[in-house]
């Protein structure tokens, strides 16, 4: 297609590494649609007959037909998709399928298709990890009262609840949410149109060809449009983001499920077996959407690198700009999916979780806060007081709630028996009401608002 000035043709070495082929067939859907409305535009302008633009509209359609039966072919001669497209094009109508080509280039052409890939991307995973959030609020709803360890630096530290927890992550997903959606806010300006690099002196309407494709609007700069890939990392770097809260998650759920903890079982949809050993029940699911999170970086860091350096405008480079994005939103729809399904089966030992949450000394600064009110005893003081309670209690062997008034008393004798009302793991967490905090009240109010903002999103 580009070989009028040369007499000899490439290499084959020179055909294999110039190749897109093989990876942007994906872009087939986004190639057909941006020519479709590229060539009505030339129709309608007059740029093309109207008789010309039929015919390669309906010639268009019939490639994709194709391409949706027998998937794309890869000949490295015909390098990228738009090159496919079009040749297949011509076998269907002709020499007037050359006519489609006119004002445009493959530069805006491929700065189109992939912005209508990613901005679908963006969609899929903001709609996945909304139905992901849906699964975090059900669970959450029926452990809102189910008492766990809180952790700081991985040792019990206050007492918590399980939906509490998990509420967290509801959080999380959502800020990933936002930037989903804010990227894709940038995203959505046409650059069809923009040409090589320059723009074109055709007289072509590049507001029905965005308005066309769903865009807001046609990009500003010829040059940006065609050589700028920010809407990729934009992705790239909202979907690592998410990767690494899917990751923590996942990393939880692995260690939750290890025999020590025994927090969960995973349900046998989301669990492997040994080899050799047969009482091993692994949470490969898990460990793999935290692997993933690495491998998703690594797509954000190859694309940012490739991209570093290029002098305006388009380089060949940037064609290499499209594998990271397809294996990152591969990895990341499968973790969505995984990190769903095993929160919606997970089976919660909350017996397990309120033992733990009794038996590591939890509720010492519920000790140390009914000291500050109930004792009038400055908060340091009260810290000091309770870390020789902590440390009774340790040498005895039982747990704070356990320790007799005299024991306690032993330690600072304004403590009294009213004490013992906020000793309990139950008492420590109903206690802290404060916004955001882990009290099931709170909890509660939290997961409502949670499903009326589902709620809104639907309507
Ligand atoms: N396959 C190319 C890419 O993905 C399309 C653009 C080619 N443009 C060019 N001037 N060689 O980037």
């Amino acid at each position: 297609m580009w070989g009028g000035r040369f007499a000899e043709g490439p290499s084959a070495v020179m055909r294999e590494i110039n190749a897109s082929i093989p990876f942007d067939k994906r872009l087939w859907r986004q190639d057909i649609a941006g020519s479709k409305a590229h060539v009505a535009m030339l129709g309608a302008q007059g740029i093309v007959s109207a008789g010309d633009a039929d015919a390669i509209a309906q010639g268009l359609d019939r490639v994709a037909a194709d391409f949706e039966a027998q998937g794309v072919p890869v000949d490295y001669a015909l390098e990228d998709i738009h090159m496919v497209t079009e040749s297949r094009l011509a076998e269907k109508i002709g020499p007037s399928a050359g006519r489609l080509h006119t004002a445009r280039s493959r530069n805006d052409q491929v700065a189109t298709d992939f912005r209508l890939w990613v901005r679908d991307a963006l969609d899929e995973a903001d709609a996945a990890l909304g139905r992901f959030q849906d699964a975090l609020i059900v669970r959450a709803e029926e452990h809102a009262d189910s008492v766990m360890p809180g952790f700081t630096h991985l040792q019990s530290a206050q007492p918590v609840t399980l939906g509490h927890h998990l509420m967290a992550y509801y959080e999380m997903i959502g800020r990933d949410r936002s930037r989903l959606q804010d990227a894709r806010v940038r995203l959505n300006l046409c650059p069809l149109g923009s040409a090589a690099l320059a723009g074109t002196g055709f007289p072509i309407d590049r507001e029905a060809t965005a308005a066309a494709l769903g865009f807001d609007g046609p990009t500003r700069n010829s040059l940006d449009s065609v050589s700028d890939r920010d809407f990729a990392l934009d992705y790239l770097a909202a979907a690592a983001q998410c990767s690494l809260h899917l990751s923590r998650l996942a990393e939880e759920f692995v260690i939750w499920a290890s025999q020590p903890f025994g927090f969960v079982k995973l349900s046998d949809q989301w669990s492997t077996g040994s080899s050799i050993m047969p009482q091993k029940r692994n949470p490969d699911a898990a460990e793999l959407v935290r692997g993933h999170a690495g491998r998703i970086l690594g797509c954000l860091t190859s694309l940012m690198v490739t991209m570093k350096g290029l002098p305006l405008a388009y380089s060949k480079d940037m064609q290499d700009d499209k594998p990271p994005v397809f294996e990152a939103n591969d990895l990341l729809g499968l973790s969505i999916a995984a990190m769903t399904g095993m929160v919606e089966s997970a089976e919660f030992r909350t017996d397990q979780m309120r033992g733990l949450a009794e038996s590591g000394f939890a509720t010492a600064t519920d000790l140390a806060d009914w000291l500050v009110r109930e004792a009038n005893v400055p908060f340091r003081e009260a810290h000091h007081i309770t870390g020789r309670a902590v440390a009774r209690a340790e040498a005895d062997g039982v747990r704070l709630d356990q320790l007799p008034l005299e024991a306690l008393r032993a330690v600072d004798d304004r403590i009294d028996d009213r004490v013992y009302d906020v000793l309990s793991v139950d008492a420590s967490v109903a206690s802290r009401t404060s916004f955001g905090g882990t009290a099931p009240s709170r909890v509660r109010e939290a997961i409502e608002a949670a499903r009326s903002a589902r709620a809104e999103e639907r309507r």
